[in-house]
């Protein structure tokens, strides 16, 4: 899997139909689940969770949990579902996660990770990754770090997607974690030059990606989170910049219609979802909040797409 460009996983966004409109961007781009906690998808109705069938690019499910057997069960149920890879969540830090003790927190028990990768291995008939953070709290940075990634490595771990920060699990929140301290992506580089045979992707405050192409030029992939979601309209750069690819053409005109042929298949409640992910589509456009308001309103589908795409004209008019 060519993991050049990833779109980070973020809870509450990166459900299908937001990922959905991403590959509509870009053909190339791997694209994450939420975090899903594996108990989700072991008790409850797992197509709810796991529906990935629309999707075309490769996609990694994201999971959580600190129980091997339940994490075990989960990836049993995810290997019938088109994932390309199966990621284990060790870096959020939120109380909550922290309380269910996984996420961040597990980068603490290298031993009860290991087993959970375990068990994940095992049965999984895809490749089993992690998401990382440099470390936590007061952990050691460097020789700690290595560590933990070189025992992970002994059970059969090669990719490791690496928020290049550490989680201060106590006193501040997952939003203030996104932000402080700052970002260290020496010791990201430093983990490639150590562990060669290891996929190493950085994630952390990239919002250039043309910058971020030779920035990151030694490492496997870049992961993008937040500047993803927020300017969905960059991800059309996406497969020419990294992948030399003019395949397709595609331009925000088309990926309106496309958009609203696929809402036209959706309940009303997958309908709003959908609409909501599309509002940052024209930021810094002329009208921009006319196109947001739009996409709130209760009008008629064929009407909205209308307007929307004027407003996309008019622009592109103007900026002739
Ligand atoms: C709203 C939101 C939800 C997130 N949810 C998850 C998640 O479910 N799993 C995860 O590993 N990271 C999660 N993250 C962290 C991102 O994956 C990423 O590591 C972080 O935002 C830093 O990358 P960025 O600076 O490119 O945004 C979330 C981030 C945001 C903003």
């Amino acid at each position: 899997m060519d993991r050049t460009f990833c779109i980070a996983p973020m809870m509450r966004r990166t459900d299908r139909h937001f990922r959905y409109l991403c590959g509509l961007l870009s053909k190339e781009t791997i694209l994450f689940t939420e975090m899903i906690h594996a108990n989700a998808i072991n008790r409850c109705d797992p197509e709810r969770f796991l529906n990935n069938s629309n999707i075309s690019n490769a996609t990694v499910l994201q999971v959580g949990g600190s129980c091997p057997e339940e994490l075990k069960k989960a990836t049993l149920i995810a290997n019938s579902y088109n994932y390309s890879e199966i990621n284990l969540n060790l870096g959020c830090p939120s109380s909550k996660v922290q309380s269910g003790n996984f996420g961040a927190v597990l980068m603490k028990d290298v031993n009860l990770v290991k087993n959970c990768l375990s068990e994940m291995i095992k049965v999984s008939s895809k490749e089993v990754s992690v998401k990382i953070r440099l470390g936590v709290d007061d952990s050691n940075i460097n020789e700690g770090l290595d560590y933990f990634i070189e025992e992970l490595s002994q059970i059969g771990v090669n990719t490791f997607y690496v928020h290049a920060r550490i989680a201060l699990l106590k006193g501040l929140d997952p939003k203030e974690n996104r932000t402080i301290p700052p970002l260290n992506y020496e010791r990201v580089f430093k983990i490639k030059k150590d562990f060669k045979r290891l996929n190493i992707i950085v994630n952390g405050g990239i919002e250039d990606f043309k910058i971020a192409k030779d920035e990151f030029q030694k490492l496997d992939g870049i992961m993008v989170g937040r500047a993803a979601y927020d300017l969905p309209f960059k991800l059309l750069d996406v497969d020419r910049i990294f992948f030399n690819s003019t395949e397709g053409n595609k331009t925000m005109l088309s990926v309106i219609d496309e958009m609203f042929e696929y809402i036209d298949s959706l309940n009303f409640k997958d309908e709003i979802k959908t609409k909501f992910h599309m509002l940052n589509l024209f930021k810094g456009l002329n009208n921009a909040k006319k196109s947001r308001l739009l996409l709130l309103s209760s009008e008629k589908n064929d009407k909205i797409k209308c307007e929307l795409k004027n407003i996309l004209l008019a622009s592109e008019n103007q900026a002739a």
